[in-house]
């Protein structure tokens, strides 16, 4: 007869396997937070303390949380068809609708759109399709992205390779995993004309920026510098590519941060905010200038093709869901509500810039602020003391604390966001 075994099952504590990304593995598991649930401006913890969410998550929760018509949306779109793949000559109903929606919506006109499951995929198609662009003008030499200091653009292969944070670049053996990248001025266009003087024009495939930079430390353009970058671009024939996957959907106050800035891009990324996270999804605009040959002549005929796709390139859940986000964003007047909320939070962080443990505040640009800390304070412990008290902040680049919260948050509770960071400064170290 064989033995039964008594041994007890090993029982491991929920989450032992799971890699944070972008973490201090050991702070990360120390120190974890989950979040179980959200209701508008508001979430609630796994110990069931409620937080406001100072920061939409990671830049992306516009129409806050818990929406059930986005819930009820995507359930519906489920049960008719979770989704079909969009390669070659297949297409869902939702991808082709939101396509053309996006581009009504967009600062781009006649563009095509090129959906993708996320910011750094977005980030990669534009790269790719800049190069692609140059190569199929028979200007092959033209392959090197510029990209700003500071700028942050994910962390797929292209985005890693062109991002302004070095560390996020570091340790993978080369200088840049995709060659052929370049950094330039963050604010300085003389400086970025200079760059593109000693780089050489005919070796530069497109300049990529952030209308605002979100990551590198909420940092808007200086005045005329998102000008001086479209006539540049214009004037050594380099593609201008807007990466508005924070920027877009009503973070600046306008559907897009080209918009409100005033530039004409040749291509445009987005994500976040397309969904306001409720689905994976991303997206890319595409000028006619570059769309056009891809588009051009018969059935069978030889427009070259654009060799890229993911199998949840137009996911239909996710498009559908992306719709019933733009609807809210656009019923409930939500990119003029982040237009005024952008004065509010202005104000409401304008006394901290005498604080003794601040070094600069920086907002006014789009309906966020980051408040850049002293070098010889943790911003990590401030972040923790406001979260502890019911207000959830982190910290990026440059020891700046991040506010970046939902387009339905309240006047009080912006105050209440600079109200506890200024007692979690005051009693610094707490
Ligand atoms: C400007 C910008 N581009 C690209 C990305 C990457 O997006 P994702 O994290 O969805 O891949 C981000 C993410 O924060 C971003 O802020």
């Amino acid at each position: 007869m064989a033995e039964t075994s008594t041994t007890e099952p090993v029982t491991r504590p929920v989450g032992e396997a799971f890699w944070n990304p972008q973490a201090h593995m050991p702070t990360a598991r120390a120190k974890r937070l989950v979040i179980t649930g959200g209701e508008g401006a508001w979430l609630t913890s796994s110990t069931g303390q409620r937080l406001l969410d100072a920061t939409a998550s990671l830049w992306h929760a516009n129409v806050g949380h818990g929406r059930e018509r986005i819930a009820r949306a995507a359930y519906d779109q489920m049960r008719k068809l979770e989704t079909y793949h969009t390669f070659s000559r297949f297409a869902n109903e939702p991808a082709l609708r939101l396509a053309d929606r996006l581009v009504a919506l967009g600062p781009i006109p006649e563009a095509k759109v090129i959906l993708t499951s996320g910011g750094s995929d977005s980030v990669d198609v534009v790269c790719k399709l800049a190069r692609r662009h140059w190569q199929l003008e028979g200007r092959g030499t033209k392959k090197i992205i510029l990209s700003r200091h500071g700028a942050y653009h994910g962390l797929h292969a292209f985005g890693t390779s062109i991002t302004g944070l070095e560390y996020n670049r570091d340790g993978y053996g080369t200088e840049s995993l995709v060659p052929e990248t370049a950094r330039i001025a963050t604010n300085d266009i003389d400086d970025v004309r200079a760059q593109v003087e000693r780089i050489g024009a005919e070796n530069v495939a497109a300049v990529i920026a952030e209308p605002v930079i979100g990551t590198g430390g909420v940092i808007g353009p200086a005045d005329g510098y998102l000008d001086g970058l479209a006539a540049l671009a214009r004037e050594y024939d380099i593609l201008l590519i807007a990466d508005e996957v924070i920027t877009g959907f009503g973070r600046t106050g306008e559907m897009f941060g080209s918009q409100r800035y005033g530039i004409n891009p040749d291509m445009v990324t987005m994500a976040k905010g397309i969904t306001s996270g409720y689905a994976p999804l991303g997206g890319v605009l595409v000028a006619p200038r570059v769309a056009d040959r891809f588009f051009a002549g018969p059935a069978g005929g030889d427009a070259p093709m654009f060799r890229h796709g993911l199998t949840y390139s137009g996911h239909a859940t996710a498009c559908v869901v992306a719709e019933a986000n733009l609807d809210i964003l656009e019923e409930e007047g939500l990119v003029e509500r982040a237009a005024h909320l952008e004065t509010v939070l202005e104000k409401a962080v304008e006394p901290l810039r005498t604080h003794d443990l601040v070094a600069e505040v920086r907002a006014g640009d789009a309906f966020m602020a980051g408040i850049q800390l002293r070098a010889d304070v943790t911003g990590d412990a401030v972040a923790e003391t406001c979260t502890d008290a019911g207000v959830l902040i982190r910290t990026i680049h440059n020891n700046t604390l991040q506010i970046c919260p939902p387009f339905v948050t309240t006047e009080d509770e912006i105050a209440l966001i600079a109200e506890t960071i200024t007692r979690a400064l005051d009693t610094y170290p707490a």
